[in-house]
C-alpha cells in the first residue's frame, strides 16, 4: 500500500485579498449541497483509478474552506474513510480565515473531524491588516487564535512579512507575539507581488531584497529561540508537528486533488499522472516528475533523500542534476551533499531559485 494525501480545494472566499493569486473568487449563495455531492463522486472516481493507497492526510485548502458548512466537512471525511484504508492517526487539516469565525466555527470544525487547524492571520497589527486587505480586525485575529488553541492540539498560523516599509523592530515584536501564542506550527511567507493581483496593478513593491533577507534572518533567530525548527523554507514546527500533508508534496508522495483548482499526482499501473479539474488527467514523464521532486525537495531543510527520490520517481538524482553546476554550488557553499542526501545550506536559502535553475539546467 502506498501513502496518499487528499487535497480538497474550496475555491471561494468572503473577500479577495489584494496580494493573493490563489484560485478563488468571491461568490455568495453557493449551493454547498450540490457542490459537495460533486466532490463526493469525484472521490469515488479517483478511488477507481488506483485502490492501492492508504490515506495518511487530508487537507482542506483554498480559497477559504472554513466557509464549508461543518456537516459537509464531515460528509467528505466519512466518504474518504469509506473509500480508502486510512492511517489510524490520519492528519486532517483545514485552512481558516478569521473573517469566517462566528464564535462556534472552531468547535464545529473539531466536531466535524478536523484535527489540525491552520489560521490565516497574516499580520499582528491593525494597519498592516488593513494594508493587506484583510476584512477582520486584530481583535478578531486574536479571538480566533484563542479559539483554535482551545479546540485543537495541532495548530498553525500564517503570517506575511517583507511588507512594504516594514521595520525590523516591528516585525520582531509581531513575531514574538505570534510565538507567545504557543502554537505548534508557524508559516512565515515573504510577500510576493503576483501578476494580475490588485497589488500588481497598483504597482505595490515588497520590501527590498536586503531587507527581506534581514527579516528572514531575524525570523529564524526569534522563532528558533521559542523551540521551533525550520523544516521548509517558510515553515516552522515544534518537534513532531510538521505538516504531514505538505511534507508529502515536498517528499514526492502521491495525492488526489478534488475541486476546481485542486491538482493531483497519482499512479495508474506504471505511470504517474497529473490530475486536474474536472476529472482530467495527463501522463507526466519520469523526467518531469523527477525535476518537480528536485524543485520541491530542495525546499526542505533536511534536503532530498536519494533513495526515497529514486523510489518515488524511478530516476536516480544524479541523472537529473547538472553535476558540473552542483560542484560549483557545493564549492560556493550553497549546497551540501553526502552519500544519502543533498541539501541547500542556510546561505543557499536566500538564492533558492538560482540554485534550482542551475541544478535543473534552466
Ligand atoms: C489559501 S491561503 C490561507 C487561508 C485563508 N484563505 C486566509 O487567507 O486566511 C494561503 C496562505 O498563502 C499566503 N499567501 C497568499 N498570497 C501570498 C503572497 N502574495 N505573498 C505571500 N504570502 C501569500 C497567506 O499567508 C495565506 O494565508
Ligand atoms: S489569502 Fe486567503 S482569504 Fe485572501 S484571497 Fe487568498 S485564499 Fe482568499
Amino acid at each position: 500500500m502506498q501513502r496518499l494525501g487528499i487535497y480538497i480545494h474550496w475555491p471561494f472566499c468572503k473577500s479577495k485579498c489584494p496580494y493573493c493569486d490563489f484560485f478563488s473568487r468571491v461568490k455568495k449563495d453557493i449551493n454547498q449541497e450540490e457542490l459537495v455531492s460533486s466532490y463526493l463522486s469525484d472521490l469515488e472516481y479517483y478511488r477507481s483509478l488506483n485502490d492501492n493507497y492508504t490515506v495518511e492526510s487530508i487537507f482542506f485548502g483554498g480559497g477559504t474552506p472554513s466557509l464549508i458548512e461543518p456537516q459537509y466537512i464531515e460528509k467528505l471525511i466519512d466518504k474518504i474513510a469509506s473509500l480508502w484504508k486510512c492511517k489510524d492517526d490520519i492528519e486532517i487539516s483545514l485552512e481558516a480565515n478569521p473573517n469566517t469565525d462566528d464564535g462556534n466555527l472552531f468547535k464545529n470544525l473539531r466536531q466535524a473531524g478536523i484535527n489540525r487547524l491552520s489560521l490565516g492571520v497574516q499580520a499582528l497589527n491593525e494597519n498592516d491588516l488593513k494594508f493587506l486587505g484583510r476584512t477582520h480586525t486584530l481583535a478578531q485575529a486574536y479571538k480566533s487564535t484563542d479559539s483554535v488553541l482551545k479546540y485543537f492540539d495541532n495548530h498553525s498560523i500564517d503570517l506575511i512579512y517583507a511588507r512594504p516599509n516594514q521595520k525590523s523592530q516591528d516585525w520582531e515584536k509581531e513575531l514574538q507575539n505570534a510565538c507567545n501564542f504557543g502554537l505548534k506550527h508557524l508559516s512565515l511567507y515573504q510577500l510576493t507581488i503576483e501578476e494580475n493581483t490588485f497589488f500588481a496593478q497598483k504597482g505595490i513593491r515588497p520590501a527590498k531584497e536586503e531587507i527581506a533577507e534581514e527579516l528572514y534572518k531575524i525570523s529564524d533567530n526569534i522563532i528558533k529561540s521559542f523551540g521551533y525548527n525550520r523544516y521548509e523554507v517558510s515553515n516552522y514546527a515544534q518537534k513532531n508537528f510538521e505538516c504531514h500533508h505538505n511534507l508529502g508534496y515536498w517528499e514526492g508522495f502521491d495525492y488526489v486533488g478534488i475541486g476546481n483548482g485542486g491538482i493531483g499526482r497519482i499512479r495508474i499501473a506504471d505511470d504517474i499522472y497529473n490530475t486536474f479539474y474536472p476529472r482530467e488527467k495527463e501522463v507526466i514523464t519520469q523526467t518531469e516528475r523527477a525535476e518537480e521532486l528536485l524543485i520541491m525537495g530542495l525546499r526542505l531543510t533536511k534536503g532530498i533523500n536519494k533513495n526515497l527520490f529514486m523510489k518515488n520517481c524511478g530516476i536516480s538524482l544524479d541523472k537529473i542534476i547538472d553535476n558540473q553546476a552542483l560542484n560549483v554550488l557545493k564549492k560556493d557553499g550553497y549546497v551540501s551533499e553526502n552519500k544519502n542526501n543533498i541539501k541547500v545550506t542556510e546561505k543557499g536559502n536566500f538564492v533558492l531559485n538560482y540554485i534550482i535553475n542551475k541544478l535543473v539546467g534552466l
